[in-house]
């Protein structure tokens, strides 16, 4: 290559954000409706044949790609603004696509619905993923306990209900591990079963509350749903029903994350500050102020020391914040201790973050930092969803450019973040693949 070459500007093979760090921020962050509510809500469309309204509803790909997957099956669907319609009424089919539910793991939960509804249901398996195996056995133990037959083949999970006029019997469940998923899978498939449900060591996340308070507006007889056991008694059908999204806690744990890295003052909303418990407690422990009125959080950095943190189910501190987390521990004084518990390979992070100048070092699930004063801009990737969130905060904290690739998965999970974090006093912008940049500042 020739020395003209080297200089001339790169071609970006895919849109990147491109951040000049180390600006103060300022002011108030709107938080959205929650993306892991309101695509299990959208799931639920399935159990009525009458439309749901759901308000609040985050502009998210994640949530475009459902869309597109519960239409194959026939569901209307209509978006006004931040409002979508839902009409069950119209589903015909029972087994959607492989290529389209590969694109969203949470399609798999449509398989409780789908089978409740009409006895039987085809979903493909989705699937590892690049945090983990993911794998969907509790789901699978669960709808078999309840009187479906489940197999699986050519990666597909098949799902009939051969007796009772094609009904699932309600039944008492014990889940291994109380995964967000087959809780989630379980309560929508018993709502429309046949007698009494209860899950036990059930998953207790804000979502799997929030699915509940849907299921109940439309005519669920739900009791427990955000403790550990939780009673179903089935209906003959549920009805319509208005419903608005709660407010996303991991997206407001980012916003709160970033505002500590940044060492900003800034006043998030609204806020469920219960649904955030570990998270303020931890941002609280490094050394920020917090003070909770209303739905409204602010948060005042003071000096950040490091701690030690373990992600654990609700109400432990959230699987999904850990690498916006270690993002901040990597410039807070002194050593830092992160155990992933959750996901077998939610570490990828690291090497990114090394990359910025963060003094890491791992040993199987868990990562061992020392502080540095400041971390450097470099060319990074978001390797999933949360990870891309971290290299976003790391660029803000950092000195000099940050460019963050990896923005198919950032825009999963966080609409228009760049114009959001704009208005607070960031110097971040997207550049499109169009556009040729220097990498460098
Ligand atoms: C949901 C969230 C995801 C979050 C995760 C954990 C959605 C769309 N996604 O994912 O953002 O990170 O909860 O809070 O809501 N497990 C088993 N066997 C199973 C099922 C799960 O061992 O049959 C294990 C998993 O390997 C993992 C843990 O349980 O270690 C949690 O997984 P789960 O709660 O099922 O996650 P999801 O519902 O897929």
């Amino acid at each position: 290559m020739t020395l003209a070459a080297l200089n001339s500007p790169i071609a970006l093979t895919e849109p990147q954000l491109s951040i000049i760090g180390q600006q103060r921020l300022e002011g108030e962050l709107h938080v959205n409706g929650a993306k892991n509510s309101a695509l299990v809500l959208m799931a639920a469309s399935v159990l009525s044949n009458e439309p749901i309204c759901l308000h609040n509803m985050p502009d998210l790909t994640d949530i475009g790609t459902m869309a597109k997957i519960l239409v194959s099956l026939g569901v209307g669907f209509r978006l006004q603004g931040a409002s979508a319609l839902l009409n069950g009424g119209g589903l015909i089919r029972h087994n959607p696509s492989y290529e389209l539910t590969r694109k969203l793991r949470a399609s798999f939960f449509l398989i409780g619905p789908l089978l409740a509804r009409h006895g039987v249901a085809q979903v493909p398996l989705p699937g590892g993923c690049r945090i983990g195996s993911r794998p969907v056995r509790e789901h699978n133990k669960s709808l078999r306990a309840m009187g479906a037959k489940v197999t699986i083949e050519n990666g597909v999970v098949s799902a009939v209900v051969e007796g009772n006029h094609g009904r699932l019997q309600g039944c008492a469940i014990h889940l291994d591990c109380p995964s967000v998923g087959a809780t989630e899978t379980v309560m929508m498939a018993a709502t429309l079963a046949e007698g009494d449900t209860v899950i036990r060591n059930a998953a207790q996340e804000p979502e799997v509350a929030d699915l509940a308070g849907l299921l109940q507006g439309m005519g669920a007889r739900i009791r427990g749903a955000g403790s550990s056991t939780i009673h179903i008694s089935g209906v003959r059908e549920l009805h319509g029903a208005d419903y608005e999204v709660v407010p996303d806690r991991v997206e407001a744990g980012t916003f709160l994350i970033a505002a500590a890295a940044t060492r900003s003052r800034l006043h998030i909303h609204p806020v469920i500050p219960h649904h955030l418990g570990a998270v303020l407690a931890k941002l609280e422990e490094v050394g920020c102020n917090i003070r909770q009125h209303g739905q409204g959080i602010t948060i005042t950095p003071g000096a950040l020391q490091g701690c030690e943190l373990c992600t654990k189910p609700f109400p432990g501190f959230p699987t999904d914040l850990q690498a916006p987390f270690m993002a901040l521990l990597a410039t807070a004084e002194g050593d830092s201790v992160v155990t992933e518990n959750i996901f077998e390979n939610r570490l990828q992070h690291v090497p990114e973050l090394q990359r910025m100048g963060a003094q890491i070092h791992t040993h199987g699930n868990v990562a061992f930092l020392k502080g540095v004063a400041r971390l450097s801009g470099a060319p990074v990737t978001g390797t999933d969803l949360r990870a891309s969130a971290a290299m976003v905060i790391a660029g803000l904290a950092a000195d000099g450019v940050t460019q963050v690739a990896g923005l198919d998965h950032l825009d999963r999970g966080y609409t228009r973040l760049e114009e959001r974090l704009q208005a607070v006093g960031a110097r971040i912008s997207r550049i499109s693949s169009a556009q040729p940049t220097l990498l460098a500042a």
